[in-house]
């Protein structure tokens, strides 16, 4: 007699800060690993005392966790360190049977193991870390768009390097323009177009990595990947288009002023709308929280 197994529940914690695709990677390996995959969410504080401030707000993080494809459900402001009062609680309350993490090695302040315990009751099991991506990577790709803006400021930009890279206990890469957009092969293109509307330096993440971060996300169903910047009546056409949406908060809106702006051929059609954005975040938003970061400590 076959019976109905029960549903292999797997945890995987993390801090999450400016979620990135080396994240989404970790989570869809994670689940691969079980059924149903539980994640803990690391507070505000834990993050603070144990490598600084995070430029995500735990509310912020936990709508960008959310929204990843293989995540079941989240347990907002997880410890740090796994206690054992709280790995009991994830075995008893949450019914997890697994707890998962990169093969980095992960230590507390005090040099031991963050997941010792759970290797010593043998609930451990380990995914592969994504290379060439990391919150301190990002920072470092942001941190040159502000050094573009103020460059006589050069001893301001060593130093916000030098907590960056203290805090996350690793160097930042800023060997010249462009340091994650090596390995594209679709670069030309879609960079041309984002470097000549948005800045130099811009974007900060190449078309591979913008795709990865989009495919992740539990309510995108496809990826055109390179799209053109103007929504064109062959592309409406071609994918059978039957609504374009854009938010109402955005690193520039005065081009939805303009006649000539990128949706005029699916307003002119009607099948337009502008939705409400549920936070007020850009790219540009968060480059200042790291600069404020900096002149607070
Ligand atoms: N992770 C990964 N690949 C990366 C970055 C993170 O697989 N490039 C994994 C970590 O190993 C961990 C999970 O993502 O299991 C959550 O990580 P978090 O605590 O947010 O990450 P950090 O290791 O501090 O990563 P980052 O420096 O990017 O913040």
């Amino acid at each position: 007699r076959r019976g109905r197994r029960r549903p292999v529940r797997v945890y995987m914690d993390g801090c999450f800060d400016m979620m990135h695709y080396g994240h989404c990677n970790a989570l869809r390996q994670a689940h691969a690993l079980g059924d149903e995959l539980i994640v803990g969410v690391v507070s505000d504080d834990e993050i603070t005392a144990n490598k600084g401030p995070p430029v995500t707000p735990l509310h912020e993080r936990l709508i960008m966790v959310r929204a990843v494809k293989w995540v079941h459900d989240v347990i907002p402001d997880a410890p740090y360190a796994i206690t054992e009062d709280f790995m009991n609680k994830l075995f008893n309350e949450y019914n997890i049977d697994y707890i998962i993490h990169g093969d980095d090695p992960c230590l507390l302040p005090d040099g031991t193991d963050a997941y010792a315990l759970a290797k010593k009751v043998g609930r451990y099991k380990q995914i592969k870390r994504t290379e060439g991506v990391s919150t301190t990577d990002i920072v470092g790709r942001m941190l040159l768009c502000v050094r573009e803006r103020s460059a006589s400021d050069s001893h301001n930009h060593s130093s916000l390097q030098r907590q960056f890279s203290h805090g996350h206990g690793q160097k930042i890469d800023d060997s010249g323009s462009g340091s994650g957009t090596r390995i594209s092969h679709f670069l030309p293109t879609s960079r041309r177009i984002v470097h000549s509307t948005r800045g130099p330096h811009r974007p900060i993440m190449n078309l591979h990595e913008r795709s990865l971060s989009v495919l992740a996300c539990r309510y995108v169903d496809e990826v055109i990947i390179g799209a053109p910047w103007d929504v064109s009546k062959d592309m409406i056409t071609t994918f059978n288009i039957s609504l374009v949406v854009h938010g109402t908060i955005a690193e520039n809106m005065d081009f939805m002023k303009d006649d000539l702006n990128p949706y005029a051929v699916p307003r002119a059609m009607g099948i337009y709308r502008r939705l409400e954005s549920p936070l007020d975040i850009t790219t540009s938003t968060i480059i200042r929280r790291i600069v404020a970061n900096h002149e607070a400590y």
